[in-house]
């Protein structure tokens, strides 16, 4: 018999990118949504990425199933349900305001909705919840800030910000103020950097918008001053290795750099980011990657244990799950 799945927490998943196509096709009939592709396997056909951008032209595209709170509950109800059968006990998860509000969909019906699913998510699937709303670098300082002003009846929801999308000529930079108004507000702050960006980008997004995590961070590798800044700060870095060789960030997850960024030291988690699309929930990465680059059963309980130091959890809930 299989093993249990090690129990480990996600800190780097979009919930829109867990819509697998039955259920894009099930909200798409639900909602008289017409999709350009006949059937869920000739949508999952359309899988196959040459970048990043490849890959957020379908993930925008397919988000016009999502119209109402029972969608975005029934999406996170599905995701929560996996991630349990896949040992994910805590889930910080990502989601994208401006690409529903953008559609028509009121931010209080997105929130709303992924907030049924994860009120009750500790009972009926035994994961802990917390949500990260991310702003769309892609999109205009001035969106971003009216999002976060239009969150504000809903802080109580969400715990953090994050900053996602297109990252090449869309540097943090773009979004100090925005991200100085979310410390203000109390929020914590991640961002993705260092994906397809250079590590100027992964400094900056420390430096400017005083993130506590660095999403992806890959490219910091080319940086070994940056390198030692990590490792002294203890920064996290969420790595998604499914999802790096999807969108060809790297080459063949036997050649991924997670094994000189763990013998750098750096404080490194793996997640799914977009499971749906990239082939994998998170105990599929924990598989593929000790498959690909041959990982011993203690640096997988590295990786786990490392999930929970990464957390937004407090010091008790920590301690529970170490
Ligand atoms: N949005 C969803 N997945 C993303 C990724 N991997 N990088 C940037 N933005 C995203
Ligand atoms: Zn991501």
């Amino acid at each position: 018999m299989a093993s249990a799945p090690i129990p480990k927490a996600e800190l780097h998943l979009h919930i829109e990118g867990t819509l697998e196509p039955e259920l894009a096709f099930r909200l798409a009939g639900r909602n008289g949504v017409e999709l350009r592709y006949a059937s869920a396997e000739e949508l999952r056909d359309a899988y196959s990425f040459c970048d990043l951008q490849s890959f957020l032209d379908l993930y925008y595209e397919l988000m016009a199933v999502l119209r109402t709170e029972d969608d975005f509950a029934d999406l996170a109800r599905a995701y929560l349900e996996r991630a349990a059968a896949q040992g994910v006990r805590h889930a910080e998860i990502f989601f994208d305001p401006q690409a529903h509000t953008s559609r028509g969909v009121p931010i209080g019906t997105v929130i709303g909705g992924l907030a049924r699913a994860l009120d009750d998510s500790e009972e009926r699937y035994g994961v802990s919840t917390a949500l990260i709303m991310c702003f769309l670098r892609d999109e205009s300082a001035a969106s971003a800030l009216e999002t976060l002003e239009a969150a504000t009846p809903y802080l109580d929801r969400i715990i953090g910000v994050g900053l996602d999308s297109a990252e090449v000529g869309n540097p943090p930079e773009k979004f100090r103020e925005v991200y100085d108004r979310a410390a203000a507000l109390g929020l914590r702050r991640v961002a993705h950097a260092g994906e397809e960006g250079p590590p100027q980008y992964v400094t900056q997004a420390l430096d400017l918008l005083g993130v506590e995590r660095v999403d992806h961070g890959l490219r910091s590798l080319e940086d070994p001053e940056l390198v030692a800044r990590l490792v002294r700060d203890r920064i996290p870095l969420t790595v998604c290795p499914l999802s790096n060789v999807r969108l060809r960030a790297v080459d063949r997850l036997e050649d991924h750099p997670l094994p000189r960024m763990l013998a750098a030291g750096l404080l490194v988690t793996v997640n799914s980011d977009d499971p749906a699309y990239f082939g994998g929930y998170a105990d599929d990465n924990f598989t593929a990657v000790r498959d690909a680059l041959g990982l011993d059963d203690e640096t997988l309980r590295d990786l786990a244990a490392n999930s929970f130091r990464a957390a937004f959890l407090d010091d008790a809930r920590r301690r529970s799950y170490l």
